[in-house]
């Protein structure tokens, strides 16, 4: 738990501006009267962005003189979702904001506030695409912080050193990784892997095994009109190559690894490749990193040249509770926090990528977060979040549950993705919503 600076009572509210449209908004705002007592909020958010939202709330809290309650629980997507869901459908009323996951936004939306009775139009700052992914049943039920694409990072050094062009397809990647490992290893470095990914049962898994399924022609699992397509052909030949990286390419630990594990064993110089989001950047390029200045970043693979991006979409946002006693407050902060100003301050802090249109054209983002390009982040595949609505969670963990056992090779990827359909078909019998 984290609780800090109660701020300094005499100033106005905060009102940031930069965009015209802002400006507007804002000075139609402004005529909302100003709280007459100092609120404490509180908020619940992921450990890996409470540095950087620290910063970021400490200049609203100073402008309001309302403090703010930062609490953080588990690491994994999936555990924090189990938390919430609890905390909203018992109508914890001490929480007032909750930064979620943009895979689970449906799930826990009939909890959430629409954010547009508090000041609608902000949401026109951002990447439509990523304001259509936080809007359930017509409500906009969180603003995002960031967008997430799935992104390779590589040894430039090793791959310079053999003389290898960048691999753009799965196929290339492989070849390109087991030539670099098989001369290392001869030279003596034992430790080294061609590739690390998150491989543990859970929503990072579901991720990457998405990616290796649409790049070879293999759907999304569920298509967009409800149908349950993984059990094909184009699916079971991706599953079983990457089965076939365990204890080959990648080392058996993947199979236990998440977002920062896989960080770590790539950041200590034991694999060639990392499949990870855009935060990794700043953790690889620091004084102490011993692959600084060794790394680039490519887009994920695809399954042939001419293949669609397989780049998963994520990202998360801030949602106001309903049961929050403050949500006038809370959405007042929200707006502060996923704004041109807080967003760009969060995201310069935690190296992720603006939703905010005009961030990508920032002199200052485009220097910081090489990643920052806006095209990049707008062709990705979704995972089947929208179709299945309230069961995306059990989609999930259904289907990261069946990749895990192919890549442990508990079962094979013919059976895995027989008894998956069956399993989704069943769920999804009285439909998905
Ligand atoms: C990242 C993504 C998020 C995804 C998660 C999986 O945090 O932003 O959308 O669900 O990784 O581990």
């Amino acid at each position: 738990m984290s609780s800090f600076g109660t701020g300094c009572s005499g100033l106005p509210p905060f009102r940031p501006a930069l965009t015209p449209l802002f400006a507007f908004i804002l000075a139609v705002s402004a005529f909302a009267p100003a709280p007459a007592a100092a609120i404490e909020l509180t908020v619940y958010c992921n450990p890996s962005q409470l540095g950087a939202l620290q910063g970021v709330i400490a200049d609203w809290e100073e402008s309001t003189g309302n403090s703010v309650r930062l609490l953080t629980a588990h690491d994994s997507s999936s555990e924090v979702l189990g938390l919430y869901r609890k905390l909203l459908e018992d109508g914890n009323r001490d929480i007032d904001i909750y930064n979620v996951d943009q895979a689970w936004t449906a799930m826990v939306a009939p909890h959430l506030v629409d954010l547009r009775t508090y000041m609608a139009g902000l949401e026109k700052l951002h990447l439509p695409g990523v304001i259509d992914n936080y809007t359930i049943h017509g409500r906009l039920v969180a603003m995002p912080q960031f967008v997430d694409a799935g992104v390779m990072f590589y040894r430039k050094d090793l791959l310079d050193k053999y003389n290898l062009p960048l691999p753009f397809t799965w196929s290339r990647l492989v070849e390109c990784a087991n030539t670099v490992v098989a001369a290392e290893r001869a030279t003596g470095d034992s430790d080294i892997w061609g590739l690390a990914f998150q491989g543990d049962r859970y929503e990072g898994l579901t991720c990457c095994a998405l990616e290796w399924i649409y790049a070879h022609g293999g759907g999304t699992i569920v298509a967009g009109d409800g149908a349950v397509t993984i059990n094909n052909p184009d699916a079971v030949a991706a599953l079983g190559m990457a089965a076939d990286w365990v204890g080959t390419l990648s080392p058996p630990e993947v199979l236990a690894m998440n977002e920062e594990a896989s960080r770590k064993f790539f950041q200590d110089g034991r694999a060639v490749f990392l499949r990870n989001w855009p935060y990794v950047w700043p953790y690889l390029q620091a004084g102490d990193s011993p692959v600084r200045g060794k790394v680039g970043v490519m887009p994920v693979p695809k399954g042939t040249p001419n293949g669609p991006s397989p780049s998963v979409s994520g990202g998360w946002a801030l949602a106001v509770s309903k049961h929050s006693r403050h949500r006038e407050t809370a959405a007042d902060l929200v707006f502060y926090l996923t704004g041109p100003l807080g967003q760009k301050k969060f995201c310069l802090t935690d190296n992720h990528i603006p939703s905010v249109t005009s961030l990508f054209f920032d002199p200052e983002i485009r220097r910081a977060i090489p990643m920052a390009v806006q095209e990049f982040f707008t062709a990705t595949v979704a995972r089947p979040v929208r179709q299945t609505g309230g069961k995306y969670d059990r989609v999930t963990t259904a289907f990261y549950e069946t990749v895990h056992d192919i890549l442990a090779k508990r079962v094979t990827p013919e059976d895995g993705v027989v008894k998956l359909e069956a399993a989704l078909n069943r769920l999804r019998q009285d439909g998905w919503n």
